[in-house]
């Protein structure tokens, strides 16, 4: 049996070694498509929803996370049909939503086309993407921070509240979560929520024009003014 299996994305023909995801393999080949839970080489969790593609089989299509779908000899994906981009661009102002001021997932929301938020703010310090929780476990085999409860109530904790002994220090955990870079100052209100859009110059600061503010760790020194257009 061979060690790649060829594909289509978006009409790109690409190969990829057998077990790569079709995410892995899409950005492998430079094919954007956004991404908020995912890490490589951590269970994927499929918990934010942001990459999904239409999986196209017989002339009907099904709608599914990339990050959980194996790439398969002759599989022909769509990550960004007109379907994909409306139902992508929604899941982003959703997470806006659950988290206004992060600017890690403002982003995201910029990219996939969200300049206004439909929907109420719940101002969450957390959006259960488990990068934290996944890496402490899989990498570091520590469990030192796990889910606990359901529906609303979900959150990631501590053993008890408290740090527990067989924690490595690594901070890991606080360099993968989206929540802990720098958040964006301008602070969404009732009546104003829609983005600034600057955080789409981040394409700008790769071609050395950073005359706005890009990502957030990045753009500390150009500041974040909102853009009230
Ligand atoms: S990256 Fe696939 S669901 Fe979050």
């Amino acid at each position: 049996m061979s060690e790649y299996v060829s594909l289509t994305i978006d009409g790109a023909k690409i190969r990829a070694p057998r077990g790569t995801t079709v995410l892995d393999a899409a950005l492998d080949y430079g094919i954007c498509i956004p991404a908020l839970c995912h890490l490589r080489d951590v269970t994927a969790l499929s918990g934010c929803r942001l990459c999904i593609v239409e999986l196209v089989k017989d002339g009907r299509s099904k709608v599914t996370t990339s990050c959980t779908l194996e790439a398969e000899e002759g599989m022909v994906v769509l990550a960004h049909s007109e379907k994909i981009v409306k139902a992508r661009k929604n899941i982003a102002e959703l997470l806006v939503a659950e988290a206004p001021n992060s600017k890690a997932i403002q982003d995201i929301a910029v990219r996939c086309g969200v300049k206004k938020v439909r929907y109420p703010f719940r101002h969450n310090n957390c959006v259960l993407c488990g990068k934290c929780v996944r890496v402490c476990k899989e990498i570091w085999q520590s469990e030192s921070l796990g889910f606990v409860g359901r529906g609303h109530n979900r959150h990631v904790a501590l053993p008890y509240n408290t740090r527990p002994e067989y924690c490595k220090h690594c901070n890991y955990c606080i360099d993968v979560c989206p929540m802990t870079i720098v958040p964006c100052p301008g602070s969404m209100k009732k009546g104003e929520e829609f983005l600034c859009g600057q955080c789409e110059s981040q394409l700008s600061m790769a071609a050395n024009a950073p005359d706005t503010c890009v990502m957030c760790e990045l753009g500390a020194g150009f500041g974040c003014s909102r853009r009230h257009t």
